[in-house]
């Protein structure tokens, strides 16, 4: 095989599920070397054995030593990276009245201090104008209801990518700003009474689109805006957004059917 990306050096963490997963599949099909981060091993497992390649890393961003276990694995075997995507993240669902401190050291800890401390570790591996993408959520710019500690935590993260970029100007940092897509694990934890309150608000309040974006495409376009950023060396991308362009709706019926995915394509 050959092509743009063969032997390109990339680590993907969070890729055992979802968008993670399908961009970290298509770069290890167009033949990059790809390391594999993500807590559930087995997981990493079966992703290496659909794409026929991948260097499995099973890591907590979480956990300091988890990340400075991966930046020793991508030293040891992989040359310096030419992507990091960050497409870890998690959510806690719930009114801010009812938002725990635990809710918050959980999300703070993850989408916050964790890709903090994975892009701490990876620094000196990465390749000198190496790209550095986080997923970033729509939700930081649309605030919608029950979904304020986790829209308070992309922001955070949003500004730490700017600072990232504001320290290594030749590192080419891509904050991408998602909106909703389905199917993938992302709510896969939250209360099921929880989740109709919410969609409800949302429906409420004009924030329900009529259609959300789906997996396979959002991670072909990744891959693709990603993978030419790779062999752009003079181009940087610093704010990706992509968004279903569904009208929005107030129908609860609607809304939900967005949500599940169980709107026709
Ligand atoms: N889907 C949406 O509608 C949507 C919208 C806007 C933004 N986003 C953002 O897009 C990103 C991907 O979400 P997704 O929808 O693909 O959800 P997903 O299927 O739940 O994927 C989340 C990934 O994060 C990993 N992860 C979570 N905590 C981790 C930790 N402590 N250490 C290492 N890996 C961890 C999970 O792997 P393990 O559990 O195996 O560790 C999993 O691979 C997230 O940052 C999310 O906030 C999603």
């Amino acid at each position: 095989m050959s092509g743009p990306l063969q032997g390109r050096s990339v680590v993907v963490v969070g890729a055992s599920s979802g968008i993670g997963r399908g961009v970290a599949l298509r770069f290890v099909k167009a033949g990059a070397d790809v390391a594999l981060a993500a807590r559930r091993s087995d997981r990493l497992g079966e992703l290496v054995t659909e794409a026929g390649g991948g260097r499995p890393v099973p890591t907590d961003l979480c956990i300091k030593g988890d990340c400075e276990h991966l930046a020793d694995e991508v030293a040891a075997s992989m040359a310096p990276v030419d992507l990091l995507l960050i497409s870890a993240g998690t959510a806690p669902l719930g009114r801010m009245a009812h938002i725990s401190a635990e809710d918050w050291q959980l999300v703070l800890r993850t989408n916050l201090i964790g890709i903090h401390q994975v892009i701490t570790a990876l620094l000196d591996r990465l390749s000198s104008q190496a790209v550095v993408a986080v997923i970033s959520s729509e939700s930081v710019t649309a605030p919608r209801s029950h979904l304020g500690a986790y829209g308070a935590s992309k922001a955070a993260l949003e500004h730490t990518i700017l600072q990232w970029q504001e320290e290594h100007p030749w590192l080419r940092f891509t904050t991408v700003s998602l909106g909703a897509t389905v199917p993938t694990e992302f709510g896969h934890d939250f209360a099921t009474d929880d989740i109709v309150e919410a969609i409800g608000a949302w429906a409420d309040s004009g924030r329900s689109q009529a259609a959300f974006m789906d997996t396979e495409q959002v991670c072909n376009v990744l891959f693709e805006a990603l993978g030419a950023l790779v062999t752009a060396p003079s181009v940087g991308i610093p704010r990706l957004e992509l968004r279903s362009p569904a009208p929005f709706v107030s129908d609860g019926d609607a809304a939900v059917a967005a949500a599940t995915g169980s709107r026709d394509r």
